[in-house]
């Protein structure tokens, strides 16, 4: 069977480090590309002269063009500007908008079977433009930050409750935007749901660092923002979608009807798998919760209505 194919659109921190996960883990064989004429195709030379050294058989070619990317499994956008010090992920929404759709008019037709992840921000917003761009089936548009915030959360919680990261179960929900919503009442060590192991303090203590958690990373890095664990975020949702495992993870999906939201995208629980959202999983939230969700998914309903005229 022919190796399955990913394309990773920006070459920037984000893409590239993704990419390279991509090609260590043998998970596909990967397209980078991006704008800047040869940027891409350098990062990926250098990563192919790793393989001897890593040992992986899978290959990486980078294009400034599209034609390379013909019948992707899986299509990451990560094209776009990032954040400085003071922005927030909103101030980026124009630029981006515009990137983001020459990004999927590019692709659409070249991979008409592709399921897309998006990963530039303002997140939502783009995930919803990805979507209204494409025509495509919304199961077939997710964005990502969801498991990127939960493991945020799920780092916090561990260092905290002093175990190991291995035994944490943590869940975000909502936009990924200052109103994202930490879910307490379905973040487990091991079972064990962390009010029965943390003071209420502490909890709330991390779940402000959470919320803030990328906001963080940008004033330490002061020319851009966090990458590592973005870029694992969408390698695990990709290989969630190629390997059809149908696993459960926060991420941002079309909700039309569940959780009383109606067409609108935002962070819910999700079944992924080679359909990208194969459904999405209503849970029973708390009072609290549940009016967090719809504030933060009236937030980004703001941003989405914005965005249709940014375009
Ligand atoms: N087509 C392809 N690539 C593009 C385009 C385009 N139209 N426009 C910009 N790019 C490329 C840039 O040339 C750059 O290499 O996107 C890349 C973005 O990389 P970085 O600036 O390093 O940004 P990064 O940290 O990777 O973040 C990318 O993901 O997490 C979000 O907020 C973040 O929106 C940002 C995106």
């Amino acid at each position: 069977m022919a190796r399955q194919k990913i394309t990773v659109v920006g070459a920037g921190n984000v893409g590239a480090t993704a990419a390279q996960r991509i090609v260590e883990k043998q998970l596909a064989d990967v397209v980078l590309v991006d704008i800047v004429e040869g940027f891409a195709k350098g990062k990926a030379l250098d990563m192919m002269q790793s393989a001897a050294t890593e040992g992986f058989d899978t290959k990486i070619i980078g294009s400034e063009t599209y034609e390379e990317t013909n019948d992707s499994d899986v299509i990451i956008v990560t094209a776009g500007i990032a954040r400085k010090p003071g922005m927030s992920r909103d101030d980026l929404l124009a630029t981006n908008a515009k990137i983001v759709t020459s990004v999927v008019e590019q692709t659409v037709e070249r991979s008409p079977n592709a399921v897309y992840v998006i990963v530039s921000n303002p997140l939502d917003a783009m995930t919803f433009l990805a979507w209204k761009k494409s025509g495509l089936p919304a199961e077939r548009v997710v964005g990502m930050a969801g498991v990127l915030d939960s493991s945020r959360y799920a780092c916090f919680i561990a260092e905290e409750a002093k175990c190991s990261i291995k035994d944490v179960r943590a869940m975000v929900l909502g936009g990924h935007g200052d109103s994202m919503v930490p879910v307490p009442e379905y973040s487990t060590v091991n079972g064990i749901p962390i009010e029965q192991l943390l003071s209420k303090e502490t909890i709330e203590k991390i779940n402000e660092r959470t919320k803030h958690g990328g906001a963080e990373i940008v004033k330490y890095l002061k020319t851009g923002s966090a990458y590592y664990a973005p870029s694992a975020s969408a390698v695990a949702m990709a290989e969630a979608i190629l390997l059809d495992s149908n696993r459960l993870v926060p991420a941002c999906a079309y909700v039309n009807g569940e959780y009383g939201l109606n067409d609108v995208y935002c962070g819910v629980p999700v079944i992924l798998n080679k359909n990208g959202v194969e459904k999405i999983i209503e849970i029973e939230l708390r009072d609290e919760s549940n009016d967090a969700l719809h504030k933060s998914a009236n937030d980004v309903r703001e941003l989405c209505d914005k965005i249709l005229t940014a375009v």
